[in-house]
């Protein structure tokens, strides 16, 4: 559910018309609605509501800064994979109390940062990485509180570029090394194993592989407290799907009643790290048709946007819905849209049924709120699309568009 919306025959983000918008600030162009993002934000908090618990937005899904305060300020912490989005959480004014710090390669610099920012704790995914981060607390002279990311591997049935959980992947620790890490752990003074945590893969659309993850991280915690090691808080990551086309998730309230099931009885703090699902359809990618062309094989619908800006069609033959900003009774016919850019991989959608489009028409592009800008380049030094939050019938822009001046500014 979201506040994206056709009125009168025109496309709405809350109180204000996308095309108005896209006339002020140009295209290509981000739109987030507030309202949206608040309501997300508040069914994973309200799932969770009998337990003892923390939803910590993962920065990844989108980064600016604005977003991350306007979440901030409903009580949300987050998830981060390096220094520079602890930066941008705590530029955002997110309590770092509420910071849990995941991925495979925390640089030694990073370790510092997140140690002087006193971070809630560190997901940690190898030994070598568990002693690293001991050595610089000892360092620092400062408790480094941590959790262990575990495989369990579950197969999440998604994509295979974001699975995670699997025994092949690169993340985390099976429970036979967990085990050794955690009695390392507990034996390393300032190292305090206060966690511990998995994320088995993103856009997920079924209940059962979080369930399982989260049976085994139960029975693998039973078995430690056996020897002394007392976790309080479980992580179980982000993942949960969104509808872009047809797919059918369930609702944080479906995954929030089956983990508090699971968990009945247990003094643990639930921890969940959602990005897609608070921002995927709380924003859209406005962009402008530039051409029209017919080939023997195909129609095409050129527009300003490209893969630089979205590149998840591209990457993973990801579907986003487009829909004019303006509708109009027209033929629809089966078009490829696509970017300006040099390669045949540029495309936001193929063989897709669409109106007719006339150059200087507005398409948006949904589902576009979650690894959309965070994701985007400057490739064919093409300057970055500018971002607009809209909360209510007031706009604000959240990230100015680059300029020819940004594109070579850092370089000497
Ligand atoms: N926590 C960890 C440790 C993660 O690695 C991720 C996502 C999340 C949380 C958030 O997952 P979500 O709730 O958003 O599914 N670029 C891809 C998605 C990559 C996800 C990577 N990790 C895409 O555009 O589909």
């Amino acid at each position: 559910m979201n506040y994206f919306e056709y009125r009168d025959g025109e496309l709405w983000a809350e109180g204000i018309r996308v095309s108005d918008l896209a006339g002020k600030y140009g295209t290509p162009l981000y739109v987030y609605s507030a309202k949206t993002l608040r309501r997300h934000y508040k069914a994973f908090d309200t799932a969770l509501g009998k337990l003892d618990h923390l939803t910590c937005f993962s920065v990844k899904a989108n980064s600016n800064v604005s977003l991350l305060r306007l979440l901030g300020g409903l009580g949300a912490g987050v998830d981060i994979v390096s220094g520079g989005e602890l930066h941008r959480a705590l530029t955002g004014g997110i309590d770092p109390r509420k910071i849990v710090f995941s991925g495979v390669g925390k640089q030694e610099h990073e370790i510092r940062e997140a140690l002087k920012a006193d971070i809630l704790m560190f997901n940690v995914e190898s030994v070598q990485e568990l002693e690293h981060i001991g050595r610089i607390a000892a360092a620092m002279n400062t408790v480094a509180r941590i959790s262990i990311r575990i495989n369990p591997d579950v197969d999440p049935k998604t994509h295979p570029y974001i699975s995670t959980g699997l025994k092949q992947n690169k993340f985390g620790l099976d429970l036979l090394e967990a085990t050794g890490a955690y009695l390392m752990a507990k034996e390393t003074p300032l190292l305090e194993p206060v966690g511990m945590d998995c994320h088995i893969g993103s856009q997920l659309t079924q209940i059962d592989p979080f369930v399982e993850a989260l049976e085994k991280l139960l029975t693998f915690a039973d078995r430690l407290q056996s020897s002394g090691v007392d976790i309080r808080y479980l992580d179980l990551g982000g993942g949960l799907g969104i509808t872009y086309d047809e797919e059918a998730p369930p609702l944080p309230a479906d995954l929030g009643r089956a983990i508090t099931d699971t968990l009945a009885g247990r003094d643990l703090t639930v921890i969940l790290e959602p990005g897609r699902a608070i921002a995927g359809n709380a924003g859209i990618l406005v962009t402008r048709v530039l051409y029209t062309k017919k080939n023997q094989a195909k129609n095409f619908v050129i527009v300003d946007a490209a893969m630089n800006d979205l590149v998840r069609p591209s990457l993973y033959g990801a579907y986003h819905r487009i829909g004019e900003v303006n509708l109009k009774e027209r033929t629809p016919v089966e078009v490829d849209v696509v970017g300006p850019i040099c390669e045949s991989s540029d495309f936001l959608a193929q063989d897709r049924l669409l109106p007719t489009m006339e150059p200087g028409e507005y398409l948006a592009v949904f589902s576009a709120g979650a690894y959309g800008f965070s994701m985007s380049s400057q490739y064919n030094s093409r300057p970055r699309a500018a971002e607009v939050i809209v909360d209510g019938d007031r706009a604000t822009l959240a990230r100015r568009r680059e300029t020819y001046a940004d594109l070579i500014d850092l370089e000497v």
